[in-house]
């Protein structure tokens, strides 16, 4: 039996996966889906081998769409771009546990300026890295590939670490959401939400082929069936 706080599961699209050319169809596509977060994924060519997006970017995108902005910092200060980030209409923020020596500070701050606070796991650190900050967050992005790039092989090794989340999380009685990002498809995602996954972040699935309408209903679809199975 699932517990209590479980209600429903989220979907954030990767806009990082989608063309670029057209944000704003890209937008208006999703919303019509009925996807609940849109996923920003920055990079700055230092934490990971890739650069992506800035403040700027959501910012300009802002005042189309309603929808939430969660941004996912893999930067090497992220403790440096939170105001800036925040101040562009990100709803919440995620920044990385082996990001600096100032977890603890940013997740405050984040949460001092209005937005939801969320600590990242690459998937070679152990869910012991945030037991201290636990209480204080309002999610955990486990990995399920290594951060840097869209369309890679989803890493089985992080059912393991979401549902040891999900069993810490029933027994210290928290709320964060268990948020999962990386190789996320219809079949994946089954294994994640088994597992206590609440927020799935998916890129190439949803925009590499087809439409992002038809993809989502057909993500939802294997979503839907597997929650039924286990409330
Ligand atoms: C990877 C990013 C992801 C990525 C997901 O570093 O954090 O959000 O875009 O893309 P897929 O779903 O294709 O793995
Ligand atoms: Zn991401």
């Amino acid at each position: 039996m699932i517990e209590a706080q479980r209600h429903s599961v989220k979907l954030a699209p990767s806009m990082i996966a989608s063309d670029w050319a057209q944000p704003l169809e890209t937008i208006r596509a999703l919303t019509e889906a009925g996807v609940e977060w849109l996923h920003w994924d920055a990079m700055d060519g230092h934490f990971v081998p890739n650069l992506t997006l800035g403040p700027m970017f959501l910012a300009a995108l802002r005042p189309h769409t309603d929808l939430h902005f969660d941004a996912h910092l893999m930067l090497s200060n992220p403790g440096d771009y939170l105001e800036a980030f925040i101040e562009a209409g990100a709803n919440s923020i995620s920044i990385h546990v082996e990001a600096g020596a100032h977890l603890h500070r940013s997740i405050g701050r984040i949460k001092e300026l209005g937005a939801m606070a969320g600590a990242v796991l690459n998937p070679g650190t152990p869910i012991s890295a945030l037991d201290v900050v636990l209480p204080e967050l309002d999610y955990v992005l486990v990995m399920s590939v290594n951060p840097g790039f869209s369309g890679q092989k989803f890493l089985p090794l992080a059912i393991d670490k979401i549902a040891a989340l999900n069993q810490k999380r029933q027994e210290l009685g928290l709320e964060f959401l268990i948020q999962v990002d990386g190789g996320i498809a219809p079949a994946t995602a089954p294994l994640v939400v088994r597992a206590g996954a609440d927020v799935l972040v998916c890129g190439s699935n949803i925009f590499s082929s087809g439409t992002p309408q038809e993809n989502v209903r057909v993500l939802r679809k294997a979503i839907d069936k597997t929650w039924l199975e286990i409330v």
